[in-house]
């Protein structure tokens, strides 16, 4: 089991919602934190909440597509705290970003590319800028956020259905690469999940799924807890209350 304390964790997405709960999760636990957000304004506020709880962070305000940016933050972040130990690829979403979520056949390309490149090659650009250190040490922690969407499929999300379930193919392959550097690649598939501002979603009470809703701090145990794993790799924890099992009949 592998201790957070003074460790370096870099968190994709971290200025909001999912990615600023596991952001403030590692922070407790004594981790310094580079926040990674397109977002300026979201990835600063969860810098500031960081370091007035005493801990240490560093923002990152740059686009997961932007590879050459987020290689520059990823050295700047080395030289102020060290190797990256931990990289959470949370940074993502559907073409519900775009206001734009429909039927395959009547997908636009700019839309798939922007799905495909935001949630896939985005977190293989943070993966390839961090991994040369975490080979150097010989310690490193991967985590894709991935989706029950990669499990199961949704209707409207063919494109981000097929990215996240990427992503779960690139932690197996990963994992066997880099296994012999003691790193762990590994993926949190999550239900749905409550975002601020947002009034309590309809499908958290469907059948099967047990009764709170998913919320992010649920999301941000799962992340902390593969990332304390020294003996699980390539694998997908699948966090959704159970939205995901048989059909069943109360
Ligand atoms: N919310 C859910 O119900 C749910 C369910 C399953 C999976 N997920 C996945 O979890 C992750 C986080 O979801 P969320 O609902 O918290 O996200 P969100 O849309 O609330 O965004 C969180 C943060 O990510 C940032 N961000 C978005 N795109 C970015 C980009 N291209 N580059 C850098 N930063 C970017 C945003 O600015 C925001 O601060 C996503 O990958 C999403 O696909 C979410």
């Amino acid at each position: 089991m592998s201790e957070i304390k003074n460790k370096v964790v870099m968190v994709t997405g971290g200025g909001a919602n999912i990615g600023r709960e596991i952001a403030l999760r590692f922070a407790e636990k004594g981790a310094a934190v580079v926040v990674l957000d397109y977002n300026a304004e979201n990835a600063e506020r969860t810098v500031k909440e960081i370091e007035d709880m005493g801990g240490k962070a560093m923002a990152a305000p740059c686009d997961v597509r932007d590879r050459e940016k987020i290689f520059a933050y990823v050295r700047q972040a080395e030289a102020r705290f060290g190797t990256v130990d931990v990289l959470v690829n949370n940074a993502g979403g559907s073409a519900g970003l775009l206001g734009k979520l429909t039927r395959f056949v009547d997908a636009e390309v700019e839309t798939l590319d922007f799905v495909l490149d935001t949630n896939i090659k985005g977190a293989m650009h943070c993966t390839q800028a961090v991994l040369p250190g975490m080979i150097a040490k010989k310690y490193g922690k991967i985590i894709h956020m991935s989706s029950i969407a990669a499990v199961v499929g949704l209707v409207d999300r063919v494109d981000y259905s097929a990215a996240k379930a990427a992503l779960i193919g690139m932690a197996k392959a990963l994992a066997q690469e880099v296994g012999q550097y003691n790193i762990c690649v590994n993926c949190v598939s999550p239900g749905a999940i409550h975002r601020a501002g947002c009034a309590p979603m309809e499908h958290m009470t469907q059948l099967g799924e047990t009764g709170h809703g998913g919320m992010p701090s649920d999301i941000a145990d799962a992340v902390l807890f593969l990332s304390e794993q020294d003996y699980i790799t390539g694998e997908n924890l699948v966090v959704d209350g159970g939205r995901t099992l048989g059909v069943s009949h109360r």
